[in-house]
C-alpha cells in the first residue's frame, strides 16, 4: 500500500488556512483535518469541566483521560468527545481566549501529535494548523505557509463577526517554547493579502501538481 500523502498548510490566524485547505481537499478528494479545532475542543472540554487552564498539569491530566475518537464525517476528520463534536461551542469567544494556554502545554502537544499522525488511517490528507510542516509531518514534501497583513486579517475576522486580538494570538503562538508557529524549511510561503481564496487555492494546487510531477519523474529515472 502507498504511504498516504499529507498536504501541510500552516500559517497565522485568519490567513485563510481553513478556507483554502477545504478547497484544496475538495479538489484533490483528500480528507480535511482542522487541527486548531482539536485544540479548541480540548479548551472547550476544560472550561466545561472547570479545569484550570492555567495549570498545565491539570490540562495534561484531562487530555490523558478524556474519551475521544476520530471520525471521518463528510470528508472532514473530526475529533469527537464522548461521541460529540462541539462544532459551534469551539468557536465561542471564551474558547478562543482559552485555547492558546491549552496549546502551549507540551504534554498536550505530544498527545495531539500522536492523534494527528493517526489521521492518515483515513487516507490522503490536507491538514491545517501551526506546526504541521515543522513538527507533525516534517517528512512531507508538500508544505505551505499562508500569511496576510494584520489589517487584512483583522478585516476578515471582523467580516466573519468575530472580534479578536490577532496580534496577541500570533505572538502567543509564535513565542511558546513547544512547537511554536514557524515557517518550515521547504515550505512555499504565500502572502494572500491581495488574493481571493480561489486564487490562493489555485496557486496551492498548481504547486502540488508541479511537485507531484517532479516526484514522478524522479521515480521514473530511478526505475
Ligand atoms: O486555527 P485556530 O484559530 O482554530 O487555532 C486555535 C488555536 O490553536 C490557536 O491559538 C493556535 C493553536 N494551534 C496550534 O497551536 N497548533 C495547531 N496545529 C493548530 C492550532
Amino acid at each position: 500500500m502507498n504511504t498516504p500523502i499529507v498536504i501541510a498548510i500552516d500559517g497565522t490566524s485568519a490567513s485563510g488556512k481553513s478556507t483554502n485547505a477545504k478547497l484544496v481537499a475538495k479538489a484533490l478528494d483528500y480528507a480535511y483535518v482542522d487541527t486548531g479545532a482539536m485544540y479548541r475542543t480540548l479548551a472547550w472540554y476544560c472550561l466545561k469541566k472547570r479545569i484550570d487552564i492555567n495549570n498545565p498539569k491539570a490540562v495534561a491530566a484531562a487530555c490523558r483521560t478524556w474519551k475521544t475518537r476520530l471520525k471521518r464525517i463528510d470528508n472532514h476528520v473530526r475529533l469527537l468527545v464522548d461521541n460529540y463534536y462541539p462544532e459551534k461551542e469551539i468557536r465561542s469567544v471564551e474558547v478562543s481566549a482559552a485555547v492558546p494556554y491549552i496549546a502551549a502545554v507540551p504534554k498536550v502537544r505530544e498527545w495531539m501529535k500522536k492523534l494527528q499522525r493517526e489521521c492518515t488511517k483515513f487516507g490522503n490528507l490536507v491538514m491545517e494548523g501551526r506546526d504541521i510542516g515543522t513538527n507533525i509531518f516534517p517528512e512531507t514534501e508538500f508544505k505551505f505557509y499562508l500569511d496576510a497583513s494584520l489589517d487584512e486579517r483583522t478585516r476578515r475576522r471582523t467580516s466573519d463577526g468575530i472580534t479578536e486580538n490577532l496580534e496577541d494570538r500570533d505572538m502567543r503562538d509564535s513565542r511558546r517554547s513547544s512547537a511554536p508557529l514557524m515557517i518550515s524549511i521547504g515550505a512555499i510561503v504565500i502572502n494572500n493579502s491581495n488574493m481571493t481564496s480561489e486564487q490562493t487555492s489555485a496557486r496551492i494546487l498548481e504547486e502540488i501538481h508541479k511537485k507531484m510531477e517532479s516526484i514522478n519523474q524522479h521515480k521514473q529515472t530511478k526505475d
